[in-house]
């Protein structure tokens, strides 16, 4: 089998053009994927089969043509076999109807291995994959991932989506033992959930940080940095081939202070990061994944503009093509397909 741009590319080896996906590929603006969606009942029903997971992971590659796909599931598949019951509501997104409110609350969830076995369906799902992507032999990567402790503890916490974090940060500095004994046992499920995802079959795992942004600089490698370079640490030991991609949203600021450290691959920039500020501060370390406002994509003038932009700045760099957040439904899909030809054609060598 030859190698594979896009694991290449997250290694920092030299390919004939920058690799591309999208965040949220995999979703809504896919007529083909309401259709599987449809058939499934929802989203949580599709998340649990794995023939029709494996349908609409392979989508975006045959639709619009990325290098690499993502597993279809979703972060909160995490706490839900931990034992949070768990319900996606049209509308609304996202509902824990008990979310965690005392250290008894906590106690009564599975930790590391009761609940990181129970997630087969995921592992069913990248081992059919494995199997389809092989047999294809178009060297096409296939990326595993989880949500961040953090991120993963405000939705087990506040129950739901949330603009202003009240009822997490009033645990962050009323209760900081409680978030820290939350943290600490979502981190030890993740680590056993990464590398199950990869012993079935993922090239490269992405750990998406999305709500690291709420925290303030001076607490955020207390609550949130340090429980991803523990799972990081954790996986490179066992799987130091393994490429490992970061993305945490809307950290500009602690990159600039220089708080980004470990032992990952690739830093996923967010769309309100400059890319020529990651490339000063980052770019020595990482490969930098990322990172046009997903918005652009509404327009196919503004997304080659953006796409040149980035392949400017990028030249002579290590970069991955990306959006700096995910994908909206209402995104034409031809806008999408025009972005990721752009980006070849822009980074071609
Ligand atoms: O293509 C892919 O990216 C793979 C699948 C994927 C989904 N969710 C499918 C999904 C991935 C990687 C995720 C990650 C995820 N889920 C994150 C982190 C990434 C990010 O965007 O910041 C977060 C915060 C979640 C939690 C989540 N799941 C929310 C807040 C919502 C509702 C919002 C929305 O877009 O509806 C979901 C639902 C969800 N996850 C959908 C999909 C395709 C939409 C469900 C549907 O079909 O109605």
């Amino acid at each position: 089998m030859g190698s594979k741009i896009f694991v290449d590319a997250c290694l920092g080896r030299e390919t004939p053009y920058t690799p591309v996906w999208m965040m949220r590929q995999a979703g809504r603006y896919l007529p083909q994927y309401m259709a599987v969606r449809e058939r499934a009942g929802n989203f949580l029903n599709l998340c649990h089969n794995p023939e029709m997971a494996k349908e609409v992971t392979l989508q975006p590659l045959d639709i619009v043509g990325v290098d690499a796909a993502i597993l279809f599931s979703d972060i909160l598949v995490v706490p839900n076999e931990m034992g949070m019951e768990l319900e996606f509501i049209k509308g609304r997104g996202p509902i824990f109807h008990k979310p965690i409110k005392s250290q008894e609350d906590l106690d009564a969830l599975r930790g590391g291995e009761d609940a990181s076995s129970r997630l087969t369906y995921v592992y069913e799902t990248i081992e059919l994959l494995r199997a389809e992507l092989d047999r294809r032999g178009d060297n096409k990567a296939l990326i595993g991932f989880t949500g961040a402790p953090w991120t993963l503890a405000t939705y087990m916490i506040e129950g739901q989506g949330t603009k202003s974090y009240n009822i997490s940060k009033r645990m962050m500095y009323k209760n900081p033992e409680l978030l820290k004994a939350i943290l600490s046992k979502v981190t030890d499920v993740v680590k056993l959930y990464l590398e199950r995802q990869i012993e079935a079959g993922v090239d490269v795992v992405q750990i998406f940080d999305s709500w690291a942004s709420a925290i303030e600089p001076t607490k955020y490698d207390e609550f949130g940095w340090s429980y991803i370079i523990e799972i990081v640490d954790h996986i490179k030991a066992k799987y130091p081939d393994t490429p490992v991609i970061l993305f945490p949203k809307g950290v500009s600021p602690f990159i600039e202070r220089g708080l980004v450290y470990g032992n990952f691959d690739v830093f996923g920039v967010d769309w309100s990061t400059p890319m020529a500020l990651a490339k000063e501060k980052l770019g020595d370390r990482y490969v930098l994944q990322g990172n046009m406002e997903p918005c652009r994509l509404y327009s196919k003038e503004m997304t080659t503009e953006c796409v040149e932009s980035l392949a400017e700045t990028m030249r002579g760099g290590r970069h991955i093509f990306n959006l700096g957040h995910g994908i909206l439904p209402d995104v034409p899909v031809e806008n999408a397909i025009h972005f990721v030809n752009e980006c070849k054609r822009a980074s071609r060598r």
